[in-house]
């Protein structure tokens, strides 16, 4: 059994999916040891607290960076993380932190990167104009939104969409893409080219 450390930021819609998908066992051999987020009255600490997971709040604000980091990371540790997700984490992680789980921290991000990194990436596609957007789920370097990618996910963009429509879409797809990526991780059945990520 593999623990799983979510952290979150803000509604966690992702962090439910991957709690359901733990719950059905179509995330196998998985627990979810603990859910943080950075933001105390995040919706997703709710969440966490009434499906009785552990929920911890260690507030961001007015801490730099490496200190609220290395009080996250102590408490990833306490709780035996072996994957850690952030599922609308909006913090970039300091690059002390991303060494202390080498391949072990996923992120998913809502476009086809590395199209539109950053933040509101399903309105910067919109406006962009393209005509196919998406999710991708990638292990978390020192770059933002850029490590490996895992799973991508691409919807059209119809022509009756707007920004609200599209990002619902691209979402139902980021609920599906995380599950996945998760239990390739887990699973340990892929290998590293490069920058590619390819099953074996
Ligand atoms: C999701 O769309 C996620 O891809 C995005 O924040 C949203 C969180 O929603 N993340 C980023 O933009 C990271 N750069 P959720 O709280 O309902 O999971």
């Amino acid at each position: 059994m593999k623990n799983i450390g979510i952290l979150l930021s803000g509604r966690g819609s992702n962090f439910e999916a991957i709690a359901k998908n733990v719950a059905t066992g179509a995330v196998r051999n998985a627990h979810i040891a603990v859910v943080i987020s950075n933001k105390p009255d995040a919706g997703g600490l709710e969440t966490a607290r009434k499906l009785g997971l552990n929920a911890v709040a260690i507030p961001s604000k007015g801490k730099d960076r490496e200190s609220h980091d290395r009080e996250v990371v102590a408490a990833l540790k306490q709780h035996n993380v072996d994957l850690v997700c952030l599922a609308g984490y909006m913090r970039l992680l300091s690059p002390w932190f991303v060494q202390q789980f080498p391949q072990r921290i996923l992120n998913i991000h809502p476009s086809l990167l590395p199209a539109f990194p950053g933040l509101e990436a399903q309105e910067q596609a919109f406006a962009y104009g393209v005509k196919v957007a998406g999710c991708t789920v990638h292990f978390v370097d020192e770059e933002l939104d850029h490590g490996a990618i895992i799973v991508q996910k691409a919807i059209p963009v119809l022509d009756s969409d707007d920004e609200h429509t599209l990002a619902a879409r691209i979402l139902e797809q980021e609920h599906i893409a995380y599950s996945e990526a998760i239990n390739l991780v887990l699973s340990g059945k892929f290998k590293t080219a490069g920058r590619r990520i390819v099953k074996t």
